[in-house]
């Protein structure tokens, strides 16, 4: 355990001694995280670890059973209400499995995820339509995500990730279905938020945007390294 005491206020993400349970199944059993504000940082570990579960309880999808979250300021580990705006304002996430609306098509699917913000219809569209193009899918804007490559519809959820400019990015193995070109486009996003001030906390295997973060944070069996004394 580390003595150090940090100040929530210096940090993007502050997590203590989280710890998450489904059933009988303890899937976080002592998470440690501090972030700073404009950091980099990937979490690596082996399949099954809790990875995807930690990002999801730092996006408010769900509760954590123990310990102490903090995230842009706010404590999440109270659970309250109103986690769905805290979420759409301040947090962006990229899915593992891109979880997208089948039904729409990617520029409703990013259209949507600015719904109930200050941005009215017109702007909605534009910025979804510029998003798309950013990620090379300007000609795939109209296609729902059923008739989609696995790495377009990634794309798409980069885009939808990104639409609310978020000021935490998390993104669960974000180039894991991407070819090399499509993967350096997402580099060069990554680089240019980084740049400007985004937090991006990424869950990812693929060496090359491992190489872009500050540093990795090892997670076995639902635990993060104790702290160095
Ligand atoms: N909603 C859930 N219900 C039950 N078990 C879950 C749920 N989500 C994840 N798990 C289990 O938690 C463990 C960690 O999952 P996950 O966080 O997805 O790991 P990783 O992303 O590191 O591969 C796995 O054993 C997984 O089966
Ligand atoms: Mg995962």
């Amino acid at each position: 355990m580390s003595s150090r005491t940090v100040d929530a206020q210096d940090c993007a993400i502050v997590a203590r001694g989280l710890t998450k349970r489904y059933g009988q199944l303890t899937v976080l059993d002592g998470v440690d995280l501090e972030i700073g504000h404009g950091e980099f940082v990937v979490l690596v570990g082996p399949s099954g670890s809790g990875k995807s579960t930690v990002l999801h309880l730092i996006a408010a999808l769900e509760p954590a059973d123990g310990g102490e979250l903090i995230v842009a300021g706010q404590a999440l580990h109270r659970h309250a209400r109103g986690m769905s705006r805290f979420r759409r304002r301040e947090i962006g996430i990229v899915f593992q499995l891109h979880n997208l609306i089948p039904r729409l098509t990617a520029r409703e699917n990013v259209e949507a995820a600015m719904f109930g913000t200050h941005r009215g219809h017109r702007e909605r569209t534009d910025r979804a339509t510029e998003l798309l193009e950013r990620l090379d899918l300007a000609d795939r804007a109209d296609e729902r995500p059923t008739t989609m490559s696995g790495g377009e519809r990634q794309r798409v959820a980069v885009a939808r990730a990104l639409a609310n400019e978020p000021k935490v990015l998390l993104a669960d193995e974000p180039t894991g279905s991407l070819d090399t070109a499509s993967a350096d486009i997402v580099l060069e996003i990554f680089a240019e938020l980084i740049a400007g001030g985004t937090t991006i906390l990424a869950v990812s295997h693929d060496a090359r945007l491992n190489a872009h973060a500050n540093r990795l944070v090892p997670i076995v069996a639902g635990k993060t390294e104790p702290a160095a004394p």
